[in-house]
């Protein structure tokens, strides 16, 4: 077995007696139930992960990551983890939160092909298409890729308040609010990208993708 293999059983190991030490009824307390007040949608990139970066604990966020912190309408995985989140946790908050740098955005960029995820970053691609402007308006190919990141996030929280689950819980007056986040690689730190939603009053996109409700 690699190093890297024995370590983590190790660590985990170690992570136990830790917690244990700190709070002997930790485990117990969370064996049974589950109460997050927050859904994080992220990417799956190895250098952003949820918990750590906000220091949340065990028990306060429910994650869902893919490559490029999408939110496909037609994603039955996202699709279950948002309507489990919204309607048996009754999470109040959800996060899309994308990073600077990204690889998935970076690929959506160009032009090479890399197999079966192609279909995956079309998906990226279109974001690409609804916000070619602002995006190429920036100055230089480090400030697109950073300004695609950025647009291609609001993007998915635009996607985020148009699927019927988060429709319906707003129309149900159910406390959600949906944000959109980025981190940077170089510093650690979270910006707030200021889409934050809580009702579609709030929403200016076009009403098409509007649902009523009986
Ligand atoms: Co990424």
């Amino acid at each position: 077995m690699s190093d890297f293999y024995s370590k983590i059983i190790e660590n985990n190991k170690k992570w136990v007696e830790t917690q244990l030490a700190l709070d002997p009824d930790f485990f117990n307390r969370l064996k049974d139930v589950q109460n997050p007040p927050l859904l994080w949608i992220g990417c799956s990139d190895s250098r952003v992960p949820a918990n750590q970066i906000i220091g949340a604990k065990p028990g306060e966020v429910f994650v869902h990551r893919n490559i490029a912190n999408m939110v496909v309408h037609s994603d039955m995985n996202m699709l279950s983890v948002l309507d489990y989140s919204v309607n048996i946790l009754k999470v109040k908050h959800i996060i899309v939160c994308g990073h600077y740098g990204c690889g998935g955005v970076k690929a959506a960029m160009g032009k090479s092909s890399f197999g079966v995820i192609d279909n995956w970053i079309r998906h990226i691609k279109d974001s690409y298409k609804f916000h070619k402007t602002e995006i190429e308006n920036c100055a230089n190919e480090k400030d697109k890729l950073n300004c695609f990141v950025e647009w291609n996030i609001k993007q998915q929280v635009l996607n985020l308040a148009s699927t019927s689950i988060v429709q319906q819980a707003w129309h149900n007056k159910q406390e959600l609010s949906i944000h959109g986040w980025v981190y940077g690689l170089e510093t650690g730190l979270v910006k707030d990208l200021d889409v934050s939603f809580s009702s579609h009053s709030d929403l200016k996109y076009s009403d098409v993708y509007k649902l009523e409700f009986e």
